[in-house]
């Protein structure tokens, strides 16, 4: 009854910003992503009767309020697909910043789910996978492949869950994540997507989102760098248009993002093929040429507000493993 999963996060190219039901996480438009190998969140999960009631530790401290009551109900659908009450012991380590836009509910959702039904006996579908993942956090339904991954969007809990566009090995694109803040955002996504309606510039981006996502698959399934780039960066500052003109507006931002942009904006001007993408917070993806990435880190780690930079290979499906977190 004990599992342990590690499973990628991801970096969107086509975003989810905005969904259709905030209980399902049904999202409003589809979306495309590379599940990363880096950053991934690593997940304990036991079902006991002698465990007397649900505990969850989330990099090594409990947590309590909306994250707990968020996990809970997670634990609360898959012990109802298994027809048990039994509470449940978690742990988990993340390999990088929560809660900063890069994506950690992703992961943490994706392993839950893959540890959990492992730990309860249960097998399903890579669909259903998808989907019970997406109840806990929309963007873990894209988690649950490797590679380059679709999430369409549906309209019922039944259609809504993601498939893989291309394997991991068929693009050897690295994405360097720029830390520029480890502190935990103010506002969650949660609340961006159900403040997204609020903004005037919404109904701009979800004009665009259907050609976005023709231009992101056929960027990807034809290796075209320079046209995913154009996509990710687009998506990104529509992203962050909709989210500062919300009401109230949310602001992801920190200064030193904007140098980090400026400088990749620099080097695209010098020749060099590299873009930019940002998720729901402070901290940028760098997206690139795996022979351009030791130019490339030097370069971003002397850029000031700078903390560190993660180099991401593109990533595997989510694997079960012998080694627990406690
Ligand atoms: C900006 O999947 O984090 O990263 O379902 O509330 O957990 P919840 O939202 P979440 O939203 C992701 C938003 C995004 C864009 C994306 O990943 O597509």
């Amino acid at each position: 009854m004990k599992a342990t999963a590690i499973a990628g996060s991801n970096v969107a190219f086509v975003k989810y910003w905005g969904c259709l039901d905030p209980d399902l996480n049904l999202p409003l438009n589809s979306s495309v992503s590379l599940t990363l190998d880096q950053a991934h969140t690593i997940l304990t999960v036991e079902f006991s009767p002698h465990i007397g009631q649900d505990t969850i530790e989330l990099e090594g401290r409990p947590v309590s309020g909306a994250p707990r009551e968020r996990i809970i109900r997670h634990l609360d659908d898959l012990r109802q697909l298994a027809g048990t009450n039994e509470p449940a012991r978690v742990a988990s380590r993340t390999s990088f910043p929560v809660a900063t836009g890069l994506a950690s509910s992703a992961s943490l959702f994706a392993a839950l789910t893959v540890a959990g039904l492992a730990a309860l006996g249960l097998s399903f579908d890579e669909r259903t996978v998808s989907r019970i993942a997406r109840r806990g956090s929309g963007s873990a339904a894209r988690s649950v492949f490797g590679g380059w991954v679709e999430w369409v969007a549906g309209g019922r809990d039944e259609d809504s869950y993601a498939q893989p566009l291309a394997p991991r090995d068929w693009w050897p694109i690295v994405d360097i994540i720029v830390i520029v803040s480890e502190e935990p955002k103010e506002v969650p996504s949660s609340v961006g997507h159900r403040l997204a309606p609020t903004s005037p510039c919404f109904p701009a981006r979800m004009a665009q989102v259907a050609q976005h996502l023709a231009l992101a698959r056929t960027a990807v399934l034809t290796r075209d760098l320079a046209l995913l780039g154009r996509v990710a960066e687009e998506e990104a500052l529509l992203l962050q248009a909709v989210a500062t003109t919300s009401d109230p507006p949310i602001f992801y931002w920190q200064p030193a993002t904007v140098a980090v942009i400026r400088q990749v904006l620099a080097w695209r001007r010098d020749g060099l093929p590299v873009y930019f993408t940002l998720d729901a917070g402070p901290n940028v993806h760098v997206l690139a040429q795996p022979e351009h990435v030791p130019q490339l880190a030097t370069g971003l780690c002397r850029i000031p507000g700078v903390i560190h930079t993660m180099v991401c290979q593109p990533g595997g499906p989510p694997q079960l493993g012998d080694v627990h977190n406690f």
